[in-house]
């Protein structure tokens, strides 16, 4: 499973991709917003974002368009793309699944066209937003190269539907929780990571060739689930990336290692 950095901030970056295991950057507005805050990189944006993807360089870096009419997605994709992707040759293009608000569901299907329309350009889409196996495949049929199920948000949404008190960093079991009145759920979806396993499911019934990216990942544990559910990627936070090494019996073994050295054995190398 490649690994990415969900991330805007070049420090995180740089540092992630100094371990030499992390295979491509995901951005959303709210990471671009986040990170331009603590950067102060609005100014000289463009430049922050040319710094990103010479970091990232040879791996993918998703950039997200921000408009959500299917003509005006297209337009803002293909023009970030033409000014960002000559710099590393790294951008995919983020559109989100269904670009309507809550309380204006006339676009439903436009992002959808919009990636059909990208992807017909030769510009890789990462096809962001998703909460249904159903969502990633029409993605995945308008071309999508990545697909991105939202996991913790799926356990976000579970758990406040039913009034469970949660930090967003808890972990949430998989296989899902069981109440009185039976498993909770959202249509059929017991958990973030049971729609990851569904759509990696689906996605190798049919051969699709779409990579499923595991996204909003919250810990560890939610990491390995992903990977033991087939997901061809995971992008993560910062501290997730570094909780990965991190065991105390690790940590233990570490120090009594350490303890035990004789100097002749130090010797040898010196
Ligand atoms: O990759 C999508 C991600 O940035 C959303 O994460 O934690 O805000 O649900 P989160």
């Amino acid at each position: 499973m490649k690994i990415f950095i969900d991330s805007a901030d070049i420090d995180e970056i740089k540092d992630a991709y100094s371990s030499g295991v992390i295979d491509g950057v995901t951005t959303n507005p709210s990471l671009i917003k986040k990170a331009a805050e603590k950067q102060n990189a609005g100014k000289d944006l463009g430049d922050y974002i040319k710094r990103i993807l010479d970091v990232a360089k040879s791996t993918p870096v998703s950039l997200e368009v921000t408009e959500y009419r299917y003509k005006d997605m297209v337009k803002q994709g293909k023009a970030l793309f033409k000014k960002f992707n000559p710099s590393a040759k790294n951008v995919f293009i983020k559109i989100p699944v269904n670009p309507s608000f809550p309380d204006d569901e006339t676009r439903d299907d436009e992002g959808i066209k919009a990636i059909k329309d990208l992807s017909k350009a030769g510009i890789p889409v990462n096809c962001t937003l998703i909460f249904t196996p159903e969502q990633a495949l029409l993605a995945a049929k308008a071309g999508a190269r990545f697909v991105s199920p939202f996991a913790g948000r799926v356990d976000d949404y579970i758990r406040k539907q039913n009034s469970i008190k949660f930090e967003k960093s808890d972990y949430y079991p998989a296989c899902g929780m069981c109440r009185k009145k039976g498993m909770l759920h959202d249509n059929g979806i017991v958990s973030g990571v049971d729609l990851i396993a569904k759509t990696v499911e689906i996605f190798q019934e049919y051969g699709m060739k779409a990579e499923v990216l595991a996204a909003s990942l919250r810990n560890v544990r939610q990491v390995r689930e992903c990977a033991l559910a087939g997901a061809d990627i995971a992008t993560l936070p910062f501290d997730v990336i570094k909780q990965l090494l991190v065991h105390h019996k690790s940590r233990e073994g570490m120090e009594k290692f350490t303890k035990d050295v004789i100097p002749e054995y130090v010797k040898l190398t010196k």
